[in-house]
């Protein structure tokens, strides 16, 4: 199948590979196993011959000792047949035993490599594709495609033998009757194959729709406050109803679809012994069979029962497979979009100096009618801070997520230090470059493993300092402090604290270009100041990126950006926009004009932070030092986390 665009639709169904080309594109991952499916195989050959080799022992009893009445004869033939029982018994647990590991083994090892391929995918992939079906293929699918690998794909060559040996064999013994079983054949196949086509459609149609149930229900887990809050718990439970309702109809029909069949397969088989019954027992009455003869027959014709039986939950469970591997491969087959350049060099975050420059940059998401971004050009030097103020969904976000690359410019470029930032090695590009996003994801981990996800080498004070900037020292109230694992998403701490987790986390990678979306949005105005004050000390060095909404964050920039429809229209401090620029004064002025930041609440002790001693508000080389009309004046105290306080640590538990 030939690699697909990242630009695959979220339930792709309409795709289709050949009949088992997708199982056998799965054939790498039997090689390291080669050898114990080589010894299962042989176990289960041995186990199949030991198996038919019964009835011709019983034939030698019954026209041997039995009609010569010959004790010993009998007692030697039965051990015979009690040691091949044993062997068969044997060979079969050794079987069962080596194809139960293999196929773990190999699930596990096609689930690691999904994984590693959806972490490799760009954002946009995972913009487009519902996590429900990811969540399908990675768990649902690739169980279908271990049940098959170990049972069905077993049972297939092991029956597949067992009948073309058996077959032969009553052909040798009685060709007429032989070849009576061996016709029987025919419909099975002409079933088989209408069977197969059917089925194929039908196990697809049950394997999207369960990943859409999952999208379903990973939706409402997460969204579990937005919908009790809107009393919505009705509707989704329609919603869910209806999904899960369709399911159960498709997955109806689908076992019906089995069931229909697997009577045929039941008949058939049933109606050639009833046949072969009474045809051998006239031709042993005309002498030409012994009793012997007919009882082996019977006894091989009765063993080929269960190979036809189960020939068609086989069919079933190849055709699921097959829909698996192919649903596993649509993931596997979509190529990662954002990638190294050949020739992509490695940069050492000690030598960046951090001149960041947008050189007519646009941008436009791949379904989008128009450039979100165009002609877009920023400087931001060694050890600014910049902010980039805009309206609401004016791209701000978009913009900065192109500087750790989550998304490629579509024309123009960006440089770091005068190089593209597409010819830096992306590992390298991401260790220079800290993210902090509007909405902070945290993982169901320890805090100390949320905070040390992008330097786990940090030491204990680079954690506290980190904490310290962001004014997180809450998490050392939490039940075990630093060990405490924050639940799903974070979702057991406030918008706040999680935002300030978020700050700790970026703060703390050292990066030399830092990028926040809005990163004090949750805060309320102390805390705001407070980690504002922290922050400026932290961005002396460091090249900073911020998206801003409110004017007293503009505190911490040397310079702001106007973003309006897709350029950047004006650059300069924060007072010189707002004496020069209409279109910034009216973005801002309604938030400027709020008590909230003509000073702070008389009531806590105060230190005045003049933006102009500290270096994050250092004058500017191109222009004044920022000022919003007055030095921000802010609380020293403990942190006040008075917003937070009722939170409560929901769901927290010990890591
Ligand atoms: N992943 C995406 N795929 C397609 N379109 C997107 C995607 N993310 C954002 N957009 C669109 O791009 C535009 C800009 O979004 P963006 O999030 O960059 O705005 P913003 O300026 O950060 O807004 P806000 O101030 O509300 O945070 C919006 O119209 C949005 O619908
Ligand atoms: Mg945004």
């Amino acid at each position: 199948m030939p690699a697909a665009p990242d630009h695959t639709p979220a339930t792709p169904s309409d795709k289709r590979s050949p009949a088992l080309h997708s199982l056998w594109r799965l054939r790498r991952y039997v090689r390291p196993y080669t050898g114990q499916l080589v010894g299962l195989l042989i176990a289960a050959f041995a186990a199949t011959g030991a198996g038919i080799a019964v009835p011709l022992v019983i034939q030698q009893v019954v026209d041997g000792p039995i009609a010569h009445r010959d004790p010993a004869g009998l007692l030697r033939l039965g051990a015979l047949a009690l040691l091949l029982g044993l062997a068969e018994a044997g060979l079969i647990f050794i079987r069962r035993w080596a194809q139960s590991s293999l196929a773990v083994g190999m699930e596990a090892t096609i689930r690691d490599d999904v994984y590693a391929h959806l972490q490799r995918l760009h954002v946009g992939f995972h913009d487009r594709w519902q996590s429900g079906q990811l969540l399908a293929r990675i768990t649902i699918d690739l169980s279908v495609i271990r049940r098959f690998l170990s049972f069905g794909l077993i049972f297939l060559v092991v029956n597949s033998t067992t009948y073309l040996m058996v077959v032969a064999l009553l052909v040798a013994m009685h060709p007429p009757l032989g070849l009576l079983v061996a016709t029987s054949a025919v419909p099975l196949f002409v079933v088989s194959r209408r069977f197969t086509r059917a089925y194929l459609v039908a196990s697809r149609r049950v394997q999207d729709e369960q990943g859409d149930v999952a999208t379903l229900v990973e939706e409402s887990a997460q969204g579990v406050r937005t919908i009790k809050a809107f009393g919505r718990r009705r509707q989704m439970t329609d919603r869910f109803a209806a999904s899960a309702g369709q399911l159960h109809d498709t997955a109806i029909r689908k076992s019906r679809l089995l069931a229909n069949t697997s009577a045929l397969f039941d008949l058939v088989p049933n109606l050639t012994l009833a046949v072969v019954l009474v045809a051998g027992t006239v031709a042993a009455a005309h002498g030409a069979l012994t009793i012997g003869e007919l009882v082996a027959f019977v006894t091989l014709q009765l063993m080929l029962i269960w190979p036809i039986e189960s020939l068609g939950w086989i069919i079933a469970n190849a055709q699921e497979a097959t829909t698996a591997a192919d649903r596993v491969h649509e993931v596997l087959d979509t190529q990662p979009a954002i990638t190294d350049r050949p020739g992509a060099a490695e940069i050492v975050p000690t030598d960046v100096t951090g001149w960041l420059r947008f050189e007519g940059v646009s941008f436009s998401y791949p379904a989008a009618t128009r450039p979100l971004l165009h002609d877009l050009d920023l400087t931001v030097r060694p050890g600014e801070t910049l902010a980039v103020v805009g309206a609401t969904g004016c791209g701000k976000t978009s913009l900065l997520s192109l500087v750790p690359r989550l998304h490629d410019v579509t024309g123009g470029r960006i440089t770091l230090d005068g190089q593209d930032i597409r010819d830096i090695q992306l590992g390298s590009l991401r260790r220079v470059v800290g993210m902090a996003f509007e909405e902070p994801t945290l993982f169901s981990m320890s805090v100390w493993e949320n905070l040390t996800l992008g330097r786990p080498e940090a030491s204990e004070d680079d954690v506290r300092t980190a904490l310290a900037v962001a004014q997180a020292d809450f998490v050392y109230d939490l039940p075990w402090g630093l060990e405490t694992r924050i639940g799903e998403q974070g979702l057991s701490l406030s918008g706040g604290q999680r935002q300030r987790l978020a700050l700790a986390r970026a703060v703390l990678g050292q990066p030399r270009v830092l990028v926040l979306d809005d990163p004090l949005s949750a805060l309320d105005v102390h805390t705001e100041a407070l980690v504002e004050a922290a922050l400026a000390r932290v961005l002396r060095d460091t090249t900073a990126l911020l998206v801003v909404h409110r004017p007293s964050t503009v505190a911490l920039a040397d310079r702001v950006a106007l973003l309006t429809d897709g350029r950047i229209t004006a650059v300069g401090t924060h007072s010189e926009l707002l004496a020069t620029v209409p279109a910034y004064r009216a973005l801002l002025s309604a938030t400027t004009a709020s008590p909230a930041d003509a000073g702070p609440p008389p009531a806590l002790p105060t230190t005045a932070i003049a933006t102009a001693p500290s270096p994050a508000t250092a004058p500017s080389p191109t222009g004044p030092t920022i000022a919003d009309g007055t030095s921000r004046t802010v609380a020293t105290a403990t942190p006040s986390t008075t917003a937070e306080k009722g939170t409560g640590n929901r769901g927290l538990v010990r890591s």
